[in-house]
Parts: structure tokens; C-alpha cells; sequence
């Protein structure tokens, strides 16, 4: 089958796929460069599609046979898959094909990575393993046997639970075959196998109901002792979900195997998640500390999909960063409880600027939700996963910590194994908090970062903040509307003591003023704390306040980038002029490391020079 040529799809044109199926039966007689894939499975009619129409998507298969109820049907080859004429009603489709893993070097499907099996999936590899809607919206249930061609393939995975193999090497009913059982329908983007000489690092969870969990981290001989610190990144991930978001895992065994061949960092396949290698294993001897803390960040995102993503999935590739944006939000809300919060924030605003900001500037500028895309896989960018967590804090940061929970819990509650939307998440926090939504939507639709300008103005104990909105046209947006954007201020008095805690201010028009009464002197402002929105900011602030506000702020994130600001100058001024470094920065620098409130991590970050 030849590749086809770009189409441009839009998510405008979705409609749901005209089956529905309940189960699929999948076997795999596995060889390197000829593999049989026979696939068995049950559709009925979706009595929510007008269209009927049957397509499998299909890519590089070799047909070897196919029959709808027992009987050899004809198959029509069109642009991505097939087409067969089947009765409208339920029937069995029982398909036969074989696939070359040795010569797919796209590592999309199934491929070898140093003799080993294993597979990639999301977002469209499926299709290259069988005929199948290969969508996100079409969630069955899968059972999967694997028949091994040779004794070098001793391990033999999918989703799920295994049925007979056990972790002590034992099989049952035979030594070359293993059958995998995955209660919890899903797409098929998340099916994998792996299959290879491999060991396992095992251990076990017991979760917050009780049961206990078989875990194993799978590498290739020698790299054994490279498992202990994701195993135990693995089970704090486990622990954290239960006591933060009430998740509990939902098998009896979760699997992780380090491939060195893998096109993504991770893969979030249910129960088998699939990592590069320089993304699980890591040792003290080898191993800085940047991946130990990206390690464990790893782990927690991909096992943190397990409900955000698996559980709940999106209805179609347009609404990735409704899993994406979600779980990059809790693996950063994971990584600031497990090491220092401030660090967190810092290292995530940093990262954000220096990739997303020139995202949303160049000529790639795309929305969190895109529209229309050719190709999905371009589309895993910095802003769908690092701007969409941002969205997600904003929304967080405007509705309040408690009212935020229960959204999650109704989210959760009412999608549990449905393919949703980024209306449907919206939707959960208006039904949980009775509050319009309808302009912070256009975070999701709007693409390019606003600019927030600020004015200061003091007048009769009176202190008033002019705020000012505006976007710059994006490819395909030349005009854009006032978004939500929640600007986080405190006020401090000319003593450094905080005379206004945090307040979120929310900036709705292109223009607003938010005034504070009371202040007998003119107070200094601490403007979009904690980074409150992904925007850049443009305020007049000179030297001297930079140096007061890394004196007092008591915002960590403000505190820091002040500093940052002024040691960029001092740098500056050093390197032009030859001046010593600036008294005040050096003050400023001496009060937060003799503050022992702040943590060691923190104040490590704010002696890095720029
Ligand atoms: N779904 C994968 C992940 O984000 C792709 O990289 O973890
Ligand atoms: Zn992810």
C-alpha cells in the first residue's frame, strides 16, 4: 500500500465511527520478519452513527485472510485500509494477516529493538499490526495471546492481567505461549506487546483498598541493577494518585519495560508502559541528579495516564491535551510535593519560555486544541502538553483548591471509560462550581501568549493597578478576543512587610483597573505570583525594586525572578564596565540565603547565575 498524500483533517468534521465492539481476541505468532496477526472480533451497530459504512484502517499488512461470520468476504483496498460489505447487524469479523517487524525501522506498530518485540502505538501505529478502527473514540476490551517462535523469547507481554504466565517464569498452558486479559476497554492506541530475553526487577503495591499489585520494571540482562530507583518512583506515583486524586490502580500487575529504540521519552500503554531506556534506568554511579528528578517525573506522568488517559481518553486526536495538558499538570504537582515546590515552578516556567514561547510566536503557533492538522504526529508540541498544563493551573488558580477537587471527582465520576472532549471537561467544572466558562475557553482556541502591561497609579491612600490585554495575530488568527487571565498580585509596604496577601485579580477586557483603599503609603506591587498565567508581562520596575522585591517578596517565584533580573544586570554592568558586583543584588542574595524558612533546594536555585 502506498503512503497516502497529506489530508487535511478538521475537528469540525468528527463523526463517531458506525460500530461498536465489545470484545477483541487478538493472537500473535510472533517472527521476526513474518508474524501472523489474527484478530477476532465482535461489532454491532452504533445506534449514535448515521453512517454505516464499514473501514478498517490498515497500513503495510499482507492479507492473508478475512471472513465476517465464517465466510471468506472480499475486500476493497482503499486510501489507509479496507472496505467490506457486512450485514447491519452484529456480526464476527475474524481477520488473518502478517507483518515484517525486522524491516520496520519507523518503530510505529510492531518492530525489534535488539531482538526484542516491542510496539508503539499512539497515535496511529495500531493500524500497522491489524485491521482495526484505529481511533481513540473506539474503546474495547482486549485478550491477547502471543505464540513465540523460539525459546529466545522467555518473556512475553500485553495489557492487563497475564493469564498463564507467572513471575516466577512458570507457564501454563505452555512454555511459548502467553495470554494477556485487559478488563478495562480502551483504544487501540494503547495496545502493546514486548516479548524478548529479558528480566525483571519485581516488587509489589498494596493500594488504599487493599490489594496487592505485582510490579516489575523489565530490562535487558546487565541492566538490573539500573531499576531500583524507578521501581521506587513507581510506587510513590502509585501512593501519590491515591492520596491526592483518590486513584487507585485498576490490575493485578503493572509492567514497565526500558527499550533502547522507542521515538518518544515514555508510553502510557495500560499495564505495560513502555519506556526509552534513558527515561527508567538510572544508577548512582552513572546518574546525575537532573535524571534522577527526571526519572521519577517520568514514571509518575505515564502511571498518572492510567486515569487521565486510559481510563477517561479522548474522543479524537484533537483533544490530546485533554489527556496531555491534565497529566503534565499532575506530574508537576507530583514533582513538587516529592522535592521542593518553588524549584518546580521555576524549572517549568523556564522550560515553558524558552520552548513554548517561541512556539506560539514562529510561524508554528498552533492552538492547546488544535483545529485541523495533517499529520498527529507533529502535533506533540511543548504547547499542547506544557500550555495545557498551564491552562489547567489557571483554571485551578481561578476556581480554588477545594472546587478544583471536585471537579476532578465528578470528572472522574462521570467519564470513567468514555472517549471525552475539552467541552466535556469544561463542562465538569461549571456543573461543580456554577460559573461560565465560555471565555476561558478561548485558552483552548486562542492561539499565541497575551501580553499583560501594567500601569501603577497611588492616589489618596488609594493604590490602583491598570492592567492592559493584547495578543499579536497567529497564523490563521489575526484577530484576537480578551482571554481570563488570572494575574496573581500581593502589596507590600516600603518596610518589606506584606500589607496584601496573594489576591487573584481577574483580567477579562482588553483594559482594567483593579484599585486597593487604605494604603497610607504608596505600596509596592508583586505582580503575577507563582507565574500565575503563561504570559510575558511588561511592567516598570528599575533596579531598586527588583532588589527590594528580592529582599521581601514572599512569593517565591517573583523573589527569584527579581534576583534573576538583577544578577542578569550586575553581569552586564561587570562584563561592560568593569564594576563590582551591585551592592543591593548582593544584599537581596544575602537575606534569602540566611532565610531558613526557605528550603535548600530554593535557595541553591537563586545563587545559579543566569
Ligand atoms: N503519550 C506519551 C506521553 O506523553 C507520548 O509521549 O507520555
Ligand atoms: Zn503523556
Amino acid at each position: 500500500m502506498q503512503d497516502a498524500a497529506p489530508k487535511t483533517i478538521f475537528l469540525k468534521d468528527y463523526t463517531p465511527f458506525g460500530w461498536i465492539i465489545d470484545d477483541v481476541h487478538l493472537t500473535f505468532r510472533l517472527h521476526p520478519s513474518a508474524t501472523r496477526v489474527i484478530s477476532r472480533i465482535r461489532f454491532r451497530p452504533n445506534p449514535d452513527a448515521t453512517d454505516r459504512s464499514f473501514f478498517l484502517h490498515g497500513e503495510a499488512l499482507k492479507p492473508i485472510s478475512a471472513k465476517v461470520d465464517g465466510h471468506e468476504v472480499a475486500l476493497r483496498q482503499v486510501d489507509g485500509g479496507i472496505e467490506a460489505d457486512v450485514p447491519d447487524a452484529p456480526f464476527n469479523w475474524e481477520a488473518e494477516v502478517e507483518i515484517n517487524p525486522e524491516a520496520n525501522t519507523a518503530l510505529e506498530g510492531l518492530y525489534m529493538s535488539g531482538g526484542m518485540y516491542c510496539t508503539q502505538c499512539e497515535a496511529e501505529g495500531f493500524r500497522k499490526i491489524t485491521w482495526y478502527p484505529d481511533r481513540p473514540d473506539v474503546m474495547a476490551q482486549f485478550t491477547v495471546r502471543i505464540e513465540s517462535d523460539a525459546d529466545h523469547t522467555p518473556v512475553m507481554l500485553s495489557n492487563g492481567n497475564g493469564l498463564y504466565y507467572h513471575q516466577d517464569g512458570t507457564q501454563t498452558p505452555a512454555p511459548n505461549v502467553s495470554i494477556y486479559q485487559d478488563p478495562w476497554p480502551k483504544p487501540a492506541y494503547l495496545f502493546a506487546l514486548v516479548a524478548g530475553d529479558l528480566v525483571a526487577h519485581e516488587d509489589t503495591f498494596t493500594t488504599m483498598s487493599g490489594r496487592d499489585v505485582d510490579l516489575a520494571i523489565y530490562v535487558r540482562r546487565g541492566d538490573e541493577h539500573k531499576c531500583a530507583f524507578g521501581m521506587e518512583a513507581l510506587k510513590k506515583s502509585m501512593k501519590w494518585d491515591e492520596e491526592v486524586y483518590g486513584r487507585e490502580y485498576d490490575l493485578d500487575e503493572f509492567n514497565i519495560v526500558a527499550v533502547d529504540d522507542f521515538n518518544m521519552g515514555a508510553m502510557e500503554n495500560k499495564g505495560l508502559n513502555i519506556f526509552n531506556s534513558s527515561c527508567v534506568l538510572a544508577s548512582p554511579e552513572t546518574s546525575t541528579d537532573g535524571n534522577f528528578e527526571r526519572i521519577e517525573a517520568i514514571i509518575a506522568h505515564e502511571y498518572f495516564h492510567n486515569w487521565t488517559g486510559n481510563r477517561i481518553t479522548c474522543r479524537d486526536w484533537f483533544q490530546l491535551c485533554l489527556k496531555e495538558g491534565l497529566t503534565v499538570y499532575r506530574d508537576a504537582q507530583f514533582t513538587a510535593d516529592m522535592r521542593s515546590e518553588p524549584v518546580k515552578r521555576i524549572d517549568d516556567v523556564l522550560a515553558l519560555r524558552a520552548r513554548q514561547f517561541p512556539e506560539d510566536q514562529g510561524p508554528l503557533s498552533h492552538p492547546v486544541r488544535p483545529e485541523s492538522f495533517q499529520e498527529i504526529n507533529n502535533f506533540y508540541t511543548a504547547t499542547i502538553y506544557e500550555k495545557g498544563a498551564e491552562v489547567i493551573g489557571m483554571l485551578k488558580t481561578l476556581v480554588g483548591d477545594a472546587a478544583y477537587a471536585k471537579a476532578l471527582d465528578l470528572y472522574f465520576d462521570r467519564h470513567d471509560g468514555q472517549a471525552c472532549t475539552i467541552e466535556d471537561w469544561i463542562q465538569v467544572f461549571e456543573d461543580s462550581t456554577d460559573r461560565d466558562l465560555g471565555q476561558f475557553k478561548l485558552w483552548y482556541s486562542q492561539s499565541g501568549t497575551p501580553k499583560v502591561t501594567v500601569r501603577e497609579d497611588y492616589q489618596d491612600d488609594t493604590f490602583t493597578l491598570h492592567l492592559s490585554q493584547s495578543s499579536a495575530p497567529t497564523p490563521g488568527q489575526s484577530e484576537k478576543l480578551p482571554q481570563v487571565i488570572p494575574v496573581a498580585v500581593g502589596l507590600l509596604n516600603d518596610n518589606g512587610v506584606e500589607v496584601m496577601p496573594t489576591k487573584v485579580l481577574e483580567l477579562t477586557a482588553a483594559e482594567q483597573s483593579f484599585s486597593f483603599e487604605g494604603h497610607a503609603t504608596r505600596p509596592v506591587p508583586s505582580i503575577l505570583r507563582g507565574f500565575s498565567a503563561p504570559v510575558t508581562l511588561e511592567q516598570d520596575i528599575d533596579t531598586a525594586r527588583r532588589s527590594f522585591l528580592l529582599s521581601h517578596d514572599t512569593d517565591p517565584f517573583n523573589r527569584w525572578e527579581a534576583g534573576r533580573m538583577l544578577a542578569r544586570d550586575s553581569l552586564l554592568a561587570s562584563i561592560r564596565k568593569d564594576t563590582a558586583p551591585d551592592a543591593d543584588y548582593l544584599d537581596g542574595l544575602k537575606s534569602v540565603l540566611r532565610d531558613d524558612t526557605l528550603d535548600p533546594a530554593y535557595r541553591a536555585l537563586m545563587l545559579a547565575q543566569p
